[in-house]
């Protein structure tokens, strides 16, 4: 006899995303919800806080990627929904995700990675030296905010007169994690104008003079039979954008931050800069910059007695399954030497595992050599500033940093 309950029927904990608890330290929110049961209601719809779940659901093909209808749903305008379906991979389904995935990982090879450890480094120090002689300095606005969208632009063939105009598009790009979308929607559009437009004719001109950059090796893997749609080819371009540059810039500043208020771990960074890496993972485990990811239920399933029918959204929360005592022994504790940190699913797993993932964690990891050596005093100079309002993306818009201790 089927002894399931209906998710209806479900007594079920709720997380206040928007309340003061949350915004103090969601970490004992989510315990809290945790202990009671591994499925939580929110405002934002269901959560999944059980890391072995969410485990099983990446991997049930009951359970699929959210789809283009997920900003449909949220009111997106036509363009964000041609966007959607033709750009956003994480929501594209089936076979043509994989197609395109196919295509896509041409340009992320393992080499391709290490060969951009240089211009990391490069583009680190060069951001740097232009507040060195500052006592004090903000980590987002000075550096982070273009760090990564300087290695993307490098990496993909922008030329760099171009990335002011790039930095402007994917900050309004971002806003496509903000719930609700509405207020941002004609920023949103304009971005997305901006950027497919801009894509075009670099497309154009690569097809005529062929770099030994990320464009040229998505035309000639094209040119190999992986054949993409012109929608999918800039589609997924403006996806790189959107996937790998706030991401990363919340993500960094969550690494020092963690480090500043752990003396010690940053200590011994500076002592020994081969401890970065561990550093790097233990911070994606412990705060990533995206609290989690998408799912929908396509055929009814049930999981651990509760019935989930069939078009029922749920978010994955990386946030929760990352602090899943079966899993993280201590999982609040911040231990850069932690042996599974890289177990966390802050890139998360499957089918559609992060592609930049390899690219995300070397940038970190150089960057933070950089920081350590340059500024062995690091300290905070002020509080941290966070945007009002739930977000998906999760991170500090503002962090004050003194030079010198
Ligand atoms: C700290 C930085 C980053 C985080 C936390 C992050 C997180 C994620 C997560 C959670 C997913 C899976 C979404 C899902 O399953 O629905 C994903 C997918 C993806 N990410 Fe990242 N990402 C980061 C950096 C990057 C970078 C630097 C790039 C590339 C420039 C990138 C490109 C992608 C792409 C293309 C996908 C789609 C993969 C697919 O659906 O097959 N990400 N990312």
């Amino acid at each position: 006899m089927d002894s399931s309950i209906a998710l209806d029927d479900a007594d079920l904990p709720w997380i206040d995303l928007h309340g003061d608890e949350y915004r103090a330290d969601p970490g004992v929110v989510v315990r809290a919800a945790r202990e009671c049961s591994w499925l939580a209601r929110t405002a934002q719809g269901l959560q999944v806080l059980s890391y072995a779940v969410i485990k099983q659901m990446v991997a049930d093909p009951d359970i699929d990627s959210a789809g283009p209808d997920y900003y449909r749903r949220m009111g997106g305008s036509e363009l964000l929904v041609e966007y959607a379906t033709n750009g956003m991979l994480p929501l594209i389904q089936g076979l043509r995700h994989d197609r395109i995935r196919k295509v896509l990982q041409t340009g992320f090879s393992g080499k391709r990675i290490i060969d951009m450890r240089p211009v990391m480094r490069q583009v680190t120090e060069h951001l740097i030296d232009r507040f060195a002689d500052r006592s004090e300095f903000d980590l987002v606005a000075d550096f982070s905010h273009h760090y990564p969208l300087e290695v993307l632009c490098a990496m993909i063939g922008v030329p760099e007169r171009d990335i002011p105009q790039f930095a402007e598009w994917t900050l309004a790009l971002a806003l496509m994690s903000r719930a609700p979308l509405a207020p941002h929607l004609a920023d949103i559009d304009r971005a997305l104008h901006g950027l497919y437009g801009y894509f075009r004719e670099l497309v154009d001109e690569r097809r005529v003079h062929p770099k030994d950059d990320f464009v040229t090796t998505l035309i000639r893997a094209e040119a190999a039979g992986e054949t993409l749609t012109e929608a999918e080819l800039f589609g997924s371009l403006v996806n790189l954008l959107f996937a790998g540059h706030d991401t990363t810039r919340y993500q960094f500043v969550w690494v020092i931050q963690q480090l500043l208020t752990h003396r010690g771990e940053w200590n011994r960074i500076v002592a020994d800069p081969a401890l970065a890496a561990g550093a790097v993972e233990e911070t994606l485990r412990l705060e990533p910059s995206l609290a989690g990811f998408v799912r929908q239920v396509s055929k009814d399933v049930v999981y651990r007695g509760i019935r989930l029918p069939a078009g029922t959204f749920l978010s994955l929360s990386a946030f929760a399954a990352n602090r899943d005592p079966e899993v993280f022994p201590d999982p609040d504790r911040f231990d850069i030497t932690r042996a599974n940190a890289h177990m966390h699913l802050t890139f998360g797993r499957g089918a559609h595992l992060c592609l930049g993932n390899a690219l995300a964690r070397n940038e970190m990891t150089e960057a933070l050599k950089i920081f350590a050596q340059r500024f062995p005093d690091l300290s905070f100079a002020g509080a941290a500033t966070y945007s009002e309002g739930y977000s998906g993306m999760r991170g500090a818009e503002i962090l004050p940093l003194a030079v010198h201790g």
